[in-house]
This record gives C-alpha cells, sequence and structure tokens, in this order.
C-alpha cells in the first residue's frame, strides 16, 4: 500500500547499513562517543534536583577534569566570577577531587581553624610533600609530631640569630652582584650605563643562598656551587601540580625527584655524621638545634628526620621568598617614586655623613615604615600560596554565617571532600579592601586604616599553643599571607629579614627601572611568581 512503500524503503535501508557495520566498527563508533555520552550525562547530572545540604556545585563540562582549567589558569579571577553565581560557598571538581571553596574572612576562619581530627592538610599536601621531603616529617607523620618538629625550628630562629642573619645575607648579596653575570654593567663601575636581569630567576638564586648561609648552614653553603644544586633542581622539578595530582608516573621528572631525595637526604646525614664524629667545631645553626632536641616521648631526633626536616625547610621558604622579593622589586621598579623613599628611608637610617653606608642592624631593619609597609602590601597583592587546602576526614557543617541553603538548615561537606580558603582572594577583595588591586604601600601608614585593623587582627592578642609555642589565633583576618591556626607559617620573622635585607641591600647599590610591561602572575606552578620575562633595568648608584 502507499503507506507501507516508504517503510519498506527505510528498513530495507537499515538493513544494508547493519550488514555493512562489523562489530569492530560499531564497537569504534562506541568508543569514539563515550566522551560526548559522558559529556552528556555529566551535564545531565548537574541539572538533577541536588542533595540541598551540598554546596552548589560550578557548572563545567568535562567529568573529572571539572573546572581544572579555569582554577589553573587564574584561581583568583576563578573564585570571584564563581562568588558572583554561588555566593561565598560552593563545590568545584579539581581532576577528580571534590572542593568546597567558603570565601571571606569566615571562611578562611574555617578552614585555617578548622579541628585538625576533622580537616587535615597531611592528606591532601603528603602526596606532593613527602616524595619531596622524605619520609617521617611533616605531612608524613601525625599532626602532634609535626607541631613539635615546629617547635624544634622554631627555638632556632630567634632573635639572637636574626642579628646575625641580617649581615650574612648582606654580605652575600653583596657577593653575588660582584661577580654574577646578570651584574655585569654593574660592575663595570659606569653610573650612566643602564643593565638588566631577570627578577624571579636572580632572586630564586640569590634567595637560596642566603637561606644556605643562614639557615642551613656552613657546610651546605660550602656545596651550594657544587652537586647540591643540582640536586635540589631535581627535588624542586618535583613540586608541580602534575607531582601533586599523580604521586607517582613512569616519567624521568618523577626518577629524577626519587634519585635526588635520595641523594640529599644522604648528604645532610653525611654531615650529622661528620659533626657527630668531630670536635664539636661547628655553627649553631638550625641543624645544630635539631641535634639537641629530643620527642615528649623521650626519643631523640633520628638522623634521617632531621636530614628531612633541612629540606623541608630548605623547598618551603624558597619559592615563597624568592617570588615575593622579585614582586617587590618589580613594583618598585614600576614606582621608581616609592623606591626613592625606600632608598632615603635607608640613608636616613644607615648613612655614613660623606657617604657610603654602615652595616644594617636587626634591631634597626624592623624600624623602616616604608620598607616595611612595601613587604607588606607586596605580600597582600602577591600572596606566593593562592590555595589552602583540607581534607575532611568526616562530615563537617559549615557555619550559617558563610551561606546555608535556608534559614533553617546547613551546607554540610561530606567526608572525602577537599575544603579549600584562599586567602588571596580575601587580601584582594574589593568589598573589603580600598582600590584592591592597587599596589599602594601607603595604606599601611594609615594607622586608622583596614590595612592596620587586618594587620592588628592578624597579629591579635589572642595566642594559642599548638604545640609549637604561642601564636595570634589571626585565623579571621582577611589579611593572612603566613596562613593562620596550628599550620601558621614559623619562617614569617625569617622571611621578612631575609626580604628586606636584600631588597635594602641591592637599592643602596643601583636604581630600578621596569623593562616592558609588568609581569602578569604565572600561576602554572604551585606558587604565584612572575611570568617570564621579568626583566628590570638597573644603574650602579654612586654609593661608595
Ligand atoms: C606554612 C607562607 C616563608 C616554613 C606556611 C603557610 C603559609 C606560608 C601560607 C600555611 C600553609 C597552610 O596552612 O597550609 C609563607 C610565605 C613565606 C614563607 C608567604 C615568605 C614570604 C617560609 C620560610 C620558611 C617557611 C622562609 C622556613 C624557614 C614554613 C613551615 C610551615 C609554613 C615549616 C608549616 C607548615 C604546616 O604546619 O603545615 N607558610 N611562608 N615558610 N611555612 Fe611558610
Amino acid at each position: 500500500t502507499n503507506f507501507s512503500e516508504p517503510w519498506a524503503g527505510y528498513l530495507d535501508q537499515a538493513q544494508v547499513h547493519l550488514s555493512n557495520t562489523s562489530l569492530p566498527r560499531m564497537l569504534l563508533l562506541l568508543v569514539v562517543n563515550i566522551p560526548v555520552i559522558a559529556v552528556a550525562l555529566n551535564v545531565v547530572y548537574q541539572m538533577l534536583p541536588r542533595d540541598r545540604s551540598l554546596p552548589p556545585l560550578v557548572f563545567h563540562w568535562i567529568p573529572w577534569f571539572g573546572s581544572a582549567a579555569a582554577y589553573g589558569q587564574d584561581p583568583v579571577e576563578f573564585f570571584k566570577s564563581c562568588r558572583e553565581k554561588y555566593g561565598n560557598v560552593f563545590c568545584f571538581v579539581l581532576l577528580g577531587r571534590k572542593v568546597v571553596v567558603t570565601l571571606g574572612p569566615k571562611g578562611n576562619d574555617f578552614v585555617f581553624g578548622g579541628k585538625h581530627t576533622v580537616i587535615a592538610a597531611e592528606e591532601v599536601y603528603s602526596p606532593l610533600t613527602t616524595p619531596v621531603f622524605g619520609k617521617d616529617v611533616v605531612y608524613d607523620c601525625p599532626n602532634e609530631v609535626l607541631m613539635e618538629q615546629k617547635k624544634f625550628v622554631k627555638v632556632s630562629l630567634t632573635t639572637d640569630k636574626f642579628r646575625d642573619y641580617v649581615g650574612m645575607v648582606e654580605d652575600e648579596v653583596t657577593q653575588f652582584m660582584n661577580s654574577d653575570l646578570a651584574f655585569r654593567i654593574f660592575q663595570l663601575n659606569d653610573i650612566n650605563e643602564w643593565g638588566a636581569f631577570g627578577s624571579y630567576k636572580t632572586l630564586a638564586e640569590m634567595t637560596i643562598l642566603t637561606a644556605a648561609r643562614t639557615l642551613q648552614g656552613r657546610e651546605i653553603r660550602e656545596n651550594m656551587d657544587k652537586g647540591f644544586a643540582d640536586l635540589y633542581h631535581d627535588l624542586d622539578h618535583g613540586l608541580t601540580p602534575l607531582h601533586w595530582m599523580f604521586e607517582n608516573l613512569p616519567l624521568p621528572s618523577y626518577r629524577k625527584r626519587d634519585v635526588a631525595q635520595e641523594k640529599m637526604s644522604q648528604f645532610y646525614q653525611n654531615i650529622l655524621r661528620n659533626r657527630r664524629a668531630g670536635d664539636g667545631d661547628y655553627e649553631d645553626d638550625v641543624m645544630a638545634s635539631l641535634m639537641r632536641q629530643t620527642y615528649r616521648d623521650g626519643r631523640p631526633v633520628p638522623d634521617h628526620e632531621i636530614a628531612h626536616m633541612m629540606i623541608a625547610l630548605l623547598m618551603a621558604g624558597q619559592h615563597t621568598s624568592s617570588s615575593s622579593t622579585a614582586w617587590v622589586l618589580l613594583h618598585l621598579a614600576d614606582r621608581p617614586d616609592i623606591a626613592e623613599q625606600v632608598y632615603q628611608e635607608q640613608v636616613e637610617h644607615f648613612g655614613i655623613p660623606g657617604g657610603g653606608f654602615r652595616e644594617m642592624a636587626y634591631e634597626d631593619m624592623r624600624k623602616l615604615p616604608i620598607l616595611d609597609a612595601v613587604i607588606r602590601e607586596t605580600l597582600r597583592v602577591h600572596a606566593p600560596i593562592h590555595s589552602i587546602m583540607r581534607y575532611v576526614r568526616s562530615d563537617v557543617p559549615i557555619p550559617a554565617s558563610l551561606g546555608a541553603p535556608s534559614e533553617d538548615s546547613v551546607y554540610v561537606v561530606p567526608k572525602g571532600y577537599t575544603v579549600l580558603a584562599s586567602p588571596s582572594l580575601s587580601q584582594m577583595d574589593p568589598l573589603m579592601w580600598k582600590d584592591a588591586n592597587t599596589w599602594d604601600p601607603t595604606r599601611w601608614l594609615d594607622a586608622a586604616g583596614m590595612a592596620a585593623q587586618a594587620k592588628r587582627e592578624y597579629d591579635d592578642d589572642t595566642k594559642v599553643d599548638f604545640g609549637f609555642g604561642l601564636v595570634s589565633k589571626g585565623t579571621e583576618s582577611p589579611y593572612l599571607p603566613f596562613g593562620a591556626g596550628r599550620h601558621r607559617c614559623i619562617g614569617e620573622q625569617f622571611a621578612m629579614v631575609q626580604i628586606s635585607s636584600i631588597v635594602a641591600t641591592m637599592l643602596r647599590k643601583i636604581e630600578l627601572r621596569l623593562e616592558g610591561p609588568f609581569p602578569k602572575s604565572d600561576y602554572s606552578s604551585m606558587m604565584v611568581v612572575p611570568k617570564e620575562p621579568s626583566l628590570i633595568a638597573y644603574r650602579r648608584r654612586n654609593f661608595d
């Protein structure tokens, strides 16, 4: 009939099509379409009604991969745009992990101030740090042990030590500028000619040399130019987002990381053996102080743990300090008027009548408000660590003041999720800071301003002892570049000494100008560093 004819034709065609479609071809079609099916299912899943106690999920196309691209490219912008859509609490998928972000000072408090039995750092950081630092320290041990290890290190970071360190840093920077190729024009002694140095690369070198000379001790400093630098390099290349996501892959960077860790560990343990076998003729440095410590249960600190703590300190202080110092110099190069004020502050405090400068002293360094404001402001705008993460060990409710699904219910972060706070965002939040994106050190000089208030909250009088001495609580401050709570940085004072001594020594010798546009932030490593080339032009001052 008229009606059945088109059908018959269609069925004939389908039969031909099926008989032409062999099994391998069908399988191939299916495989090719799996990603499409997965994306479609993922989108449908996100449109289904959600458990109302779960924070809103950031929309993403690709399952597992989630929002990794947007977060990886510029985490701060990503958080800002999510906040516009979802508020201060939301969840995003990051390479298979479910990450709940809690923004603002209350969000910082939730993550930094959370109970460590529920919200723990170890599970999140250990896959990245343990292969680099080594066994039994930091995140490869119970939190109580980390607290004791922090105490052991902290006892050697005293004012007395800082007094010596200022001169040592000045010395290292001077030697570097007198010998490194980056300062060839400086070495020519010509005050009219301009040269240029790559700020991040140069500061990375200066930072490791100054840390070696001060914290790491004489033996490490003496070996710095030899094999040690290569080992450091291989270890450092094991601290990337890839190594964090996948603890072990059959790639050269992983093999090199593991070989370097073993060699570096042995290197420190050899120093320890030599020190113990010798006649006690070694400096009273961090390692010496660790050799004297015992855990609360009476156990002395084993050599491999001392070695691994030393590696952890080296790595923890390197990119944080070097990128911060590079950003300070880049901003000063961009604002010669402020650089001039920092220079004049040096002249005023350390200038010798008739020319030249006297050596800096720690006590004087602490009374330099302009240099201090410049560093604080740089840490506000360029906090090296943009995301602070913890693993959720059991379901944890989010305080309603942060955000809630309704008036009479709260969000709950399920066990197995990750929580994340971003000091970078609260430090540059236009809702709190005037001209939040502008680098303006003068905001720190206004005693009644927002910055001074944030500083007071950060260094407040409510002191807590988590096992490594009294620290300010500070978890609710919108400004917390060194973190807060039990994981708060113990390198803060050292870093301030190191950064200010490096910057002051350089500014005494050279003028700076920015070469090219101001570099953008590079988020591709674990830290926020200046995008290359981060060139700074310099000209020798007539300082002698
Ligand atoms: C912890 C920042 C320099 C050693 C931290 C944390 C931050 C931070 C934000 C908290 C991490 C978290 O809560 O997950 C900085 C910045 C530095 C700096 C911005 C320089 C500008 C240093 C230096 C050292 C150091 C020079 C070593 C001498 C540590 C240690 C911890 C820490 C041991 C404790 C980790 C923990 O308890 O989990 N730092 N840091 N830092 N930092 Fe620093």
